[in-house]
C-alpha cells in the first residue's frame, strides 16, 4: 500500500519540473495556432501604416492598447515612441525580455499585395515613400502574438516576461537620439532587470519554416569614418606648385583596403572598410585644397575593432604626410557587435530544432543591429526567422530593405512559438 503511494507522490514531484515545462510548451503551440490569424491581420495593419524611426505614434498606440487589453503593465513614451510591457507570472522565477523593433524605412513599396503601403513622408528634406521593407511590422505582430500566448498562461508562468517594443532601429532622424541605446539609457532594462534577452529578425535569406542561429558574434559592429585630406590648391597643369589631395585620397582609399585584407587576422573574423562617398574639386583643371570622404567600418571581434580604428588613423595620416598633406580622421562608433551568449545559444538550440521545420547554423553577417545594446547589458540571443516563400531561390528573393521585400506570413507562427518557448525555458533555473 505504501509503495504505490510513494511512487504516486514521487511522480507528482517529478511532474512539476520536466513535465510542467512540456505542458507549457504544448499550450504555447496550441495558443499560437489560435492567435495566428490575428498576428497576420496585425502585421498587415502595421504594414499598411508604416512609420519612420521616432515617429511610430500609431504603431505605439496599437501596441499599448493591445498590451493593456491583455492585462499587461504598460509603459509608453520610452525612447520617444517605445513601449515596455511587464507580464508577471503566477509563480516565482527569473525575468526574461523579448524585443521587437517598430520602425519602417524611406522606401516606396513595389510589392503587389492588397495591403501594400501607400504612405509618404518627408525624410532628410526629401519627399519619400514609407515601407516596412525590413519586416519590423512582422516583428511587432509576432511579439504581440507571443504576449497574448504568454498572458494566457500567466498563472503558470514561473517569473516575469518583459516586452520591449523599440523604435528607430534603422537610426534616429538627424539630430535625434533613439533606438535600443536610448531605451537602455531611459531604463527599459531596469525594474525589473532581465536575466536574459531574446529577439529575432525575419529574413529572405532563409525559407519559411527555418530558424537560423549562431553562437558568439552574429552581426557586425558598425562605425562611421570621416576623413578630410588637406593639400594645397594649384593649377591642374602645375601640380608641383601645390599638394594634390585627390591623388592622396586615392592612395588612402587603396591603403585602407589593405587593413582588412593584409593587416588584421582575417582567419579570426572578416572585417570591412568601405568608402561610400568622396567629394573634392569643382573643375577639370583646378587641383582643390581638400577632399572629404565618408565610409563605414564593420567588424565582428572587439579587439579587432579597436585595432582597425588605430590602423585607419595611421594609414590615412601617414600616407597624407608622405605627400606633404594632412588627413584628419574621425571615427564615430555606432552599434556594437550582436554577440550571442554561447551557453544560452546552446540551450535555445533544442527549442529551435523542436519547433522549426529546419534549423541552420548560420554564418556571421557584416550587417548590424542595435539589439546589441541590450546584449551589452544582459546576455541574450538574436536569431533569424526565415520568411522567404519556399518556391523562391535566395537569388530570386528580394532582400531586406528592397522595395520588393516580401514576408511569407505562414512563417509568423514559428516566430510566436519560438519567442514564447525560449522565454518559458529561460524563466526557470
Ligand atoms: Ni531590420
Amino acid at each position: 500500500m505504501l509503495r504505490p503511494l510513494l511512487a504516486l507522490l514521487l511522480t507528482g514531484v517529478l511532474m512539476t519540473t520536466a513535465e510542467a515545462a512540456t505542458s507549457l510548451d504544448r499550450r504555447i503551440q496550441e495558443a499560437a495556432l489560435k492567435v495566428e490569424q490575428k498576428v497576420i491581420a496585425c502585421r498587415r495593419d502595421i504594414h499598411q501604416n508604416p512609420e519612420l524611426g521616432n515617429r511610430e505614434f500609431r504603431t505605439a498606440k496599437l501596441i499599448a492598447e493591445k498590451l493593456k487589453e491583455l492585462g499587461i503593465e504598460t509603459k509608453t513614451g520610452v525612447a520617444h515612441t517605445g513601449v515596455v510591457g511587464i507580464l508577471r507570472g503566477g509563480k516565482p522565477g527569473r525575468v526574461v525580455a523579448l524585443r521587437a523593433d517598430m520602425d519602417a524605412l524611406p522606401v516606396t513599396e513595389e510589392v503587389k499585395v492588397p495591403f501594400a503601403s501607400k504612405a509618404r513622408t518627408t525624410y532628410n528634406d526629401q519627399e519619400v515613400g514609407v515601407m516596412h521593407a525590413c519586416g519590423h511590422d512582422a516583428h511587432v505582430a509576432i511579439l504581440l502574438g507571443a504576449a497574448e500566448v504568454l498572458a494566457g498562461m500567466r498563472a503558470d508562468l514561473p517569473g516575469t516576461v518583459k516586452f520591449l517594443f523599440q523604435p528607430a532601429e534603422e537610426g534616429a532622424p538627424k539630430g535625434e537620439e533613439g533606438g535600443a541605446e536610448l531605451m537602455v539609457k531611459e531604463g527599459a532594462l531596469d525594474n525589473p532587470k532581465p536575466d536574459a534577452v531574446f529577439g529575432l529578425h525575419v529574413t529572405s535569406r532563409f525559407p519559411v519554416g527555418t530558424i537560423a542561429y549562431k553562437p558568439g558574434s552574429m552581426m557586425a559592429a558598425v562605425d562611421t569614418l570621416t576623413i578630410q585630406v588637406r593639400g594645397k590648391q594649384t593649377h591642374g597643369a602645375y601640380p608641383w606648385l601645390g599638394v594634390d589631395p585627390i591623388v592622396v585620397s586615392s592612395q588612402i582609399i587603396l591603403g585602407l583596403q589593405t587593413i582588412p585584407s593584409r593587416q588584421v587576422d582575417s582567419s579570426v573574423a572578416p572585417s570591412i572598410v568601405t568608402i561610400g562617398m568622396i567629394r573634392g574639386g569643382v573643375r577639370n583643371n583646378i587641383i582643390p585644397d581638400s577632399v572629404d570622404m565618408i565610409g563605414t567600418i564593420r567588424s565582428l571581434d572587439k579587439n579587432m575593432r579597436d585595432e582597425i580604428h588605430t590602423r585607419i588613423r595611421r594609414t590615412a595620416e601617414q600616407i597624407a604626410a608622405s605627400a606633404g598633406a594632412t588627413a584628419a580622421v574621425t571615427i564615430e562608433t555606432g552599434y556594437p557587435i550582436v554577440y550571442n551568449d554561447p551557453a544560452m545559444t546552446e540551450r535555445a538550440a533544442p527549442i529551435f530544432k523542436r519547433l522549426a521545420e529546419a534549423t541552420v547554423l548560420a554564418n556571421a553577417v557584416l550587417g548590424a543591429e542595435d539589439f546589441s545594446f541590450f546584449q551589452e547589458k544582459v546576455p541574450g540571443v538574436f536569431y533569424w526567422l526565415g520568411t522567404r516563400p519556399k518556391n523562391e531561390t535566395p537569388e530570386q528573393a528580394a532582400s531586406n530593405h528592397s522595395p520588393l521585400f516580401y514576408v511569407d506570413e505562414s512563417g509568423l507562427r514559428l516566430g510566436v512559438t519560438s519567442l514564447a518557448s525560449v522565454a518559458v525555458e529561460f524563466l526557470s533555473k
